[in-house]
């Protein structure tokens, strides 16, 4: 436990052996699918002339809204996501039908023989227009802490500012895809590349009329999900599975990266109204928030997404007055969904921008105005009444401020200001605080089934799936610490719906808390009855036996694992065991907003220097110090991993990530042409990236670990600050209040606005 292992794949992936779900063989009468796309945002669907589709050389099957056996619907939450268009057309991209042929190709051109008539009707596209025009799918919010109107009033400094944060697509190297396949008697056996095998289970049940055990949906691993395959696989295999019973024919549905970035839901993006009232030492008194999403035309997970983002609007920050309006905005754009943060990181950029604002205005460093701000002693309890137990915040930015050297930085980023005009380097060390958990209490639970055989080898499933981030080793790390095995002794398979029913996504973090819990306990069930076996085979009490190494030690005897298998088997012992667990001590009342929602919270921090081009707007990552926090961590080179890999995925959303809709509604950046992810060249020169150590979760998971998937992509913050640090440089001498307008992702262009407008003002 706790050692820094290679990925159980990884030398499957570096030499593409590894199977995702495109490389499985298919039967030989296997068909290939694809979607035919609405060409508009929002208008009547007054015909749709499939005949020449069907004509189409190589075509096997049509099929539209019409031909849906069960349901024509895959949103989870409300019923408001239609696999087929019916009637109306929501956004340009929006799947109309689906075509399976012979073969790929043959079924992507058959698809755009579709003669489609359309009614347009007008389209709301952006959070300003549909706040304008009431347009949203869920009703507005307002969460009120304290007296935040009145405590503005008496605050003896005031600032008022806004901010646009972009969105983001999940560019999974994997897209979208699904195989269904018919089984006797009607069942559907589905390959899914999915974070929530579950809901692909129940949504395909639905859409053809089958009820939950008629339907298996398996997933050994994902090329990278992001957030991007909780909700969106249900379509995309409720499409194959149409297919797939109206031509008794196996169907695979691939989406290419176009296809996949116009259909598929992405990061919402938000703009945030504040105004913040503090005092002269920079201490937040009183905020007020106005936040809107844009939802896009379903509701999907936007309920959730908003509640985190209103949830993570303190950061690391005590508020003592806050008052919250969350606008989720109905647009006539694809429906968006979870990624990386679910929120979180949406919300936490609002306050660290008044915590930047606020020490550009009483001409603090922003580093001090933000360590005064901190959750600390008598200022630890949330806006949504949850206290802050083992808060780290002040330890880690205290740490980490040492170890980077900020203070000496600081003066040499401004002596370099001073003396160049056209380069100029920004420095920011931003904290993380993030709350951890599903906010639906329900979702906080998981099983596991272990199965040891009669030669000691051990099959372990579990209800996680694994998309890269290293779950499945974790969880076997586990299993072989509780059965004193060596790892070699654990085989990993496929997340499979017929092995561990009713689960929930692979998301929020969680997966290795909760499927950890549940496979450590599965683990715990057989040792136990191996133990009472030995005691009576033996007659030893349970103290004298003793697991590890791959060894029983029994009173004096020593057995090898697999023999005292081998024995319980032949007096017939179960070998196989279900295991269990739901998160404790969290509950939240979602109407109040009120409650503990999150088992505990995971801290980080992370300091980026960067240099900006002020002729052309170019940013550089120069160096970044992170210091970050995995608890006891179970696998500290996959942790170390997902810092890094979560820390540059933030630097892109908010960066070089521009998703750019045109005036009709039509996505134009839907190819790596256009749409910039970063490459390992972004990673900066100079990197030092820590996992705080001897920092036991102060709650008890699973060996006190503590989860990382999402945390470090908000230790990003740090480089737009970094940015907007550099961009205050660029202001012309003696300019009293320095406040960029920077809109996020810090493109070229958007640096260049920022500058362009704070030499205005200052001329
Ligand atoms: N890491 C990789 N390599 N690929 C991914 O798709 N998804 C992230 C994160 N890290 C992801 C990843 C997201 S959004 C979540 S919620 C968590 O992993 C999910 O896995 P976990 O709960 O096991 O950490
Ligand atoms: N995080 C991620 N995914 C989710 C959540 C959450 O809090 N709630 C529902 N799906
Ligand atoms: Mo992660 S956004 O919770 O899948």
């Amino acid at each position: 436990m706790g050692e820094p292992l290679a990925h159980d794949s990884a030398h499957l992936h570096v030499s593409g052996r590894a199977l995702y779900a495109d490389d499985i063989p298919l039967p030989r009468d296997a068909l290939h699918a694809a979607f035919g796309l609405s060409r508009i945002a929002h208008g009547r669907l007054a015909g749709l002339d499939l005949a020449p589709v069907a004509a189409a050389p190589g075509v096997v099957a049509v099929a539209c809204a019409a031909d849906i056996p069960g349901e024509n619907n895959y949103g989870g939450a409300l019923h408001d996501d239609p696999v087929f268009a019916q009637g109306e057309v929501c956004y340009a991209g929006q799947p109309l039908f689906a075509v399976a042929a012979a073969s790929h190709t043959l079924a992507r051109r058959a698809a755009r023989r579709a003669v489609v008539e359309y009614e347009p009707l007008p389209a709301i596209l952006d959070i300003r227009a549909a706040l304008a025009a009431g347009s949203y799918v869920l009703p507005s919010e307002r969460l009120v802490r304290g007296e935040p109107q009145a405590a503005l009033a008496r605050a003896p400094h005031r600032l008022a500012g806004s901010l646009a944060i972009g969105g983001q697509d999940h560019f999974y190297l994997e897209g979208q895809i699904a195989i269904a396949i018919p089984q006797e008697d009607g069942a559907m056996l589905v390959v899914s590349s999915t974070q929530h095998p579950s809901e692909v289970q129940q949504v395909v049940g639905k859409v053809l009329g089958l009820r939950a055990h008629a339907v298996t949906v398996q997933c050994r691993r994902m090329g990278g999900g992001f957030g991007g395959k909780e909700t969106q696989p249900a379509l995309i295999a409720a499409a194959a599975a149409v297919l797939a019973r109206r031509t008794g024919r196996p169907v695979k549905l691939r989406l290419d990266r176009d296809e996949d970035m116009l259909a598929t839901g992405k990061r919402h993006d938000f703009i945030a109204d504040y105004e913040a009232g503090f005092d002269r030492d920079g201490r937040l008194l009183a905020l007020e928030v106005m936040l809107a999403s844009r939802c896009g035309y379903s509701a999907d997970l936007s309920g959730p997404v908003n509640d985190r983002a209103v949830l993570h609007l303190d950061n690391a920050y005590f508020i003592p007055h806050l008052g919250v309006a969350s606008h989720r905005c109905r647009t006539h754009t694809v429906s968006n969904t979870a990624f990386r943060g679910f929120g979180g990181p949406q919300g936490m950029m609002v306050i660290e921008q008044v915590m930047d604002e606020i020490a550009r205005t009483l001409g603090l460093d922003p580093l001090a105005v933000r360590r005064v701000n901190l959750y600390g002693e008598g200022r630890d309890v949330t806006h949504y009444g949850q206290t802050v137990e083992h808060n780290l915040g002040p330890l880690i930015v205290g740490r980490l401020a040492d170890s980077s050297g900020y203070g000496v930085r600081r003066e040499a980023v401004s002596a370099w200001n001073r003396a160049n005009p056209v380069i100029k380097r920004g420095l920011a060390l931003t904290p993380v605080k993030f709350g951890i958990s599903f906010t639906a209490t329900a979702f906080n639970q998981a099983g596991a089934l272990v199965q040891v055989y009669s030669d000691g080898t051990v099959l372990l499933n579990h209800g996680g799936t694994e998309m890269g981030q290293g779950l499945y080793i974790k969880v076997a790390q586990v299993v072989a610490a509780e059965l004193g095995v060596p790892l070699s002794a654990i085989r990993l398979c496929a997340t499979d719906t017929s092995k561990v029913p009713n689960t929930s996504a692979t998301a929020a973090s969680s997966g290795s808390d909760l499927n950890g819990r549940a496979a450590q306990q599965a683990a715990r069930i057989i040792r136990e009855r191996l133990v009472a076996f030995l005691c009576a085979a033996y007659a030893v009490t349970p103290a004298q036996v003793c697991f590890g190494g791959g060894e029983v030690l029994v009173g004096v005897r020593r057995l090898t694992f697999a023999d005292a298998v081998a024995q319980a088997y032949r007096a017939r012992i179960s070998l196989s065991a279900a295991g269990f667990y739901r998160t404790p001590k969290i509950g939240w009342d979602r109407a109040r907003m009120l409650g503990r929602p999150f088992f505990y919270y995971a801290f980080g921090a992370a300091l980026a220097e960067v240099a900006v081009d002020t002729l052309t707007g170019e940013t550089q990552l120069l160096r970044v110090d992170i210091l970050h926090d995995a608890g006891r961590s179970l696998n500290p080179a996959i942790d170390r991993g997902q810092v890094e890999g979560g820390f540059l995925q933030g630097v892109g959303w908010l960066t070089s990530e521009e998703l750019w809709w045109n005036g009709a509604g039509e996505l134009m950046t839907h190819a790596p042409s256009t749409y910039k992810i970063p490459t390992a060249r972004d990673w900066p020169r100079q990197a030092s990236v820590e996992l705080l150590v001897q920092a036991p979760n102060g709650e008890d998971t699973v060996f006190r670990s503590k989860a990382v998937g999402e945390p470090p992509l908000m230790l990003a913050i740090s480089v737009f600050h970094a940015i907007r640090d550099a961009i205050a440089a660029c202001a012309p001498r003696g300019t009293a209040v320095v406040r960029p307008q920077l809109s996020a992702p810090a493109t070229p262009e958007a640096v260049l606005r920022a500058i362009t407008q704070l030499r205005e003002e200052g001329a």
